[in-house]
This record gives structure tokens, C-alpha cells and sequence, in this order.
């Protein structure tokens, strides 16, 4: 199969993955509907081609924290991303350190902090999740601490897991899941033997380590409802806002409000995503609630923004609407599920070129040149 886009690694990664595994990546809640507008709504933002500004000498770096990146993208924190490659989060978060971005662990990752942070030559991101064992937080912050990890993204839009009713019929839960994943495995022998046999052990690396016990993947999903904690409230942060020392981004705002209570609580940075449409469908897209956040808070707080990004073009659509950076989630699976820590490294590849190209024809030297000023008046 030829590879020539990021939307080629989708097709790529359906032959290749076992069902269930795919459609716990491509899917999201209900109907959808949030998970389409998400790549819709940004496919749709018009921007002005502006032309004959000389753009021989583009620069697409930021500084972020403190850190300098190559272009404005960081990788989302992905549960199971171990799942989709063998020791998928080492692959990818050698990929995003060779590229210069920062590559942010999922709690719920396969590969624990320890296996992965050693391995690389930049700083990860840590992803923390809330569970009703609280020791578990102070626990992995610790370690990520320890470790090395220069950000913390607090994700606030999963107090419950969404309604994903493609796990049910793919055989990630629901009946006979175990027996149904087996079949799958067996009748797709590149996954089977690369990640099945060989990119054991598969359990939540950070929660097993924590616990001293394996938290295997059996019932994944079930672990997820009965271990979240839909308790969690602004007061639950305040001492992990005192306790970590880096930099602290809250993920999943979708509201000016809640931007405005993440400012005054004295967050670093906001993500403002809807979790890839998995969570609440009928929520806005990314594209549609980040312009009024960032109206909102602007200047006050880092934003980042994800939920929909496709390709490089979306990157800068997505910064033309008020976010500082972006982050991307399925589109990297997909490239690791196809090729590896390869992969994932083609995909940044292919983002920056496009970036370049959208940034030469809107006529923007550099990333902070990208503001609402790029936007057309009319629709497409
Ligand atoms: C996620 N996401 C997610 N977010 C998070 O904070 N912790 C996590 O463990 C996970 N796990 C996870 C698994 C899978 C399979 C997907 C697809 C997503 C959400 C993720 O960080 C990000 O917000 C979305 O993926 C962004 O949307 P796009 O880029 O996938 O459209
Ligand atoms: C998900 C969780 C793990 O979206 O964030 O599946």
C-alpha cells in the first residue's frame, strides 16, 4: 500500500489492527456526531491565500515551557498506545523526541514511565487521570517526577468513560470479548506476532507498578468505569498543583467559564478538547468552541488545542483560531500501528511539509504570524 498522506495511515492501520483495536481508536461516543464535526468543522475553516511576500525562510518552531519545539504539535496522551505497536510508547516517544516534540504518556499507557523515559533524549509530557485509589496520583506523579517529565496534563473530561458503542460490537467488551480478540489476533498475523507475541507484557504498565500487582487489559473498559473517579472537582487540584513542579495544563475545557476558573486556578495551560468526540457526543468541536475561549483568556494561559487535527494544514487552521499549539491523537496511532516508530516519524514529516505549504501561501514566516488575521470572511 502506497503512503503518500496521513489519511493513507488510517486505511493502512484498519488492514493491519485486529478490529476490536481498531475501532477502540477510530470510534467515539453515541452517534459520532461531535467525532465528525471535529475533522468537519476544521476541514470547513476558509483561509486567505495571500501571495509574492518571499517565504524562502519559514520558521515553524515555538517555545512552549521553556522548551523549544519544531513546529507546534505535541503528541496526545493515548491509552493502550502499547497495544498498537510493540511497545508502542517507546516507538512513538522516540519519534516525537528525534522530531522535537513532546510526546505525552497516557496514565492508562502500556509501557510504565520507567520503560520509556530513560529512552529518550528530550523530556516526556505525563498524563494524569483521577483514580478512586488516590495514592495511585501521588504515587506516578512521583515517579514522572523522578523521571524527568517537564509537563503534567491533568485530563478533567473523563470522570466516566463515554458511551462507545463500537466496543461492544468490535469484541473490546461486551459477550465473549476475550474469545472474539483471540479470533481477531489469529486472523491478523503481522499484529498477532509483532504486538500479540511479542510486545508482551500487556497491562496498564503505571497502574500495575503502583499497585504491585498486573492490571491486565481482560476488561479494560470495565477497569476504566469502575476505577475513574467521577467525584473529582477543582478543590481535588489544588494540592497537585502545589506538589508538581513543572508546568500544569488542564485538558478537556470546551467552555470560556471553565478557561476562565483554569486561569484563576493557576493552571500553565489549557487543552481544549472534546477527548476526540469520545466523551459527550453533542458537545461542540474543537474548531467551533476554541475562537471564544480564546477570546476569553488569550494571553492569561498557554492554549492547546486538539480533537479533529488530520494534517498539517488543520495544525495552522487550528492555530489561526486562537490556539498556541496543537496536539494530535488518533492520526499518530494510526502511523504507529502501520510502521512503527517509523511511522510516527513519516506522519511529523508530512505535517511540517504541509504546514510549510499552508504557512507559504497564507504568506506567515513564523507561528506566531498565524492569528485570526488568516481567516477568510466567507465560508468554503
Ligand atoms: C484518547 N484520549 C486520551 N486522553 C487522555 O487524556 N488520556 C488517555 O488515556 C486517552 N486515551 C485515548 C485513547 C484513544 C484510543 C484515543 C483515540 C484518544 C484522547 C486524546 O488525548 C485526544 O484528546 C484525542 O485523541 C484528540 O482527538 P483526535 O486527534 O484523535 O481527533
Ligand atoms: C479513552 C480513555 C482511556 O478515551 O481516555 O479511551
Amino acid at each position: 500500500m502506497i503512503i503518500s498522506s496521513p489519511a493513507d495511515y488510517r486505511a493502512a492501520a484498519q488492514k493491519r489492527l485486529p478490529p476490536f483495536l481498531f475501532h477502540y481508536l477510530d470510534g467515539g461516543a453515541y452517534a459520532e456526531k461531535t467525532l465528525r464535526h471535529n475533522v468537519d468543522d476544521l476541514a470547513e475553516v476558509a483561509l486567505r491565500q495571500r501571495v509574492l511576500k518571499d517565504m524562502s525562510q519559514l520558521d515553524t518552531s515555538i517555545e512552549l515551557f521553556g522548551e523549544k519545539l519544531s513546529m507546534p504539535v505535541a503528541l496526545s496522551p493515548v491509552g493502550l498506545t502499547g497495544m498498537y505497536a510493540r511497545r508502542g510508547e517507546v516507538q512513538a516517544a522516540r519519534a516525537a523526541a528525534d522530531k522535537g516534540v513532546p510526546f505525552c504518556m497516557s496514565s492508562v499507557s502500556v509501557c510504565p514511565i520507567e520503560e520509556v523515559a530513560p529512552k529518550l533524549d528530550r523530556p516526556m509530557w505525563f498524563q494524569l487521570y483521577v483514580l478512586k485509589d488516590r495514592g495511585f496520583m501521588k504515587n506516578v506523579l512521583e515517579r514522572a517526577q523522578t523521571a524527568g517529565c517537564s509537563a503534567l496534563v491533568f485530563t478533567v473530561d473523563m470522570p466516566v468513560p463515554g458511551a462507545r458503542y463500537r466496543d461492544m460490537h468490535s469484541g473490546m467488551s461486551g459477550p465473549n470479548a476475550a474469545l472474539r480478540r483471540y479470533w481477531q489476533a489469529a486472523t491478523h498475523p503481522h499484529w498477532a506476532w509483532n504486538v500479540g507475541l511479542h510486545g508482551k507484557p500487556h497491562d496498564l504498565g503505571n497502574i500495575s507498578k503502583y499497585m504491585n500487582k498486573v492490571i491486565g487489559l481482560e476488561d479494560y473498559i470495565g477497569y476504566l468505569s469502575a476505577n475513574f473517579d467521577p467525584s473529582i472537582s477543582w478543590k481535588d487540584l489544588e494540592w497537585i498543583r502545589d506538589f508538581w513542579k513543572g508546568p500544569m495544563l488542564i485538558k478537556g475545557i470546551l467552555d470560556p467559564d471553565d478557561a476562565r476558573d483554569a486561569v484563576r486556578f493557576g493552571a500553565d495551560g489549557i487543552v481544549v478538547s472534546n477527548h476526540g468526540g469520545r466523551q459527550l457526543d453533542g458537545v461542540l468541536s474543537s474548531a467551533r468552541a476554541l475562537p471564544p475561549i480564546a477570546d476569553a483568556v488569550k494571553g492569561q494561559i498557554k492554549i492547546l488545542a486538539d480533537s479533529g487535527i488530520r494534517n498539517g494544514l488543520d495544525v495552522v487552521r487550528m492555530l489561526a483560531l486562537g490556539a498556541d499549539c496543537t496536539m494530535i491523537g488518533r492520526a499518530f496511532i494510526y502511523a504507529l500501528a502501520t510502521a512503527g516508530q517509523a511511522g510516527v516519524a513519516h506522519l511529523l514529516d508530512l505535517l511540517e511539509k504541509e504546514m510549510r505549504v499552508a504557512m507559504t501561501l497564507t504568506s506567515v514566516k513564523n507561528v506566531a504570524e498565524i492569528t485570526g488575521d488568516l481567516l477568510a470572511k466567507q465560508k468554503l
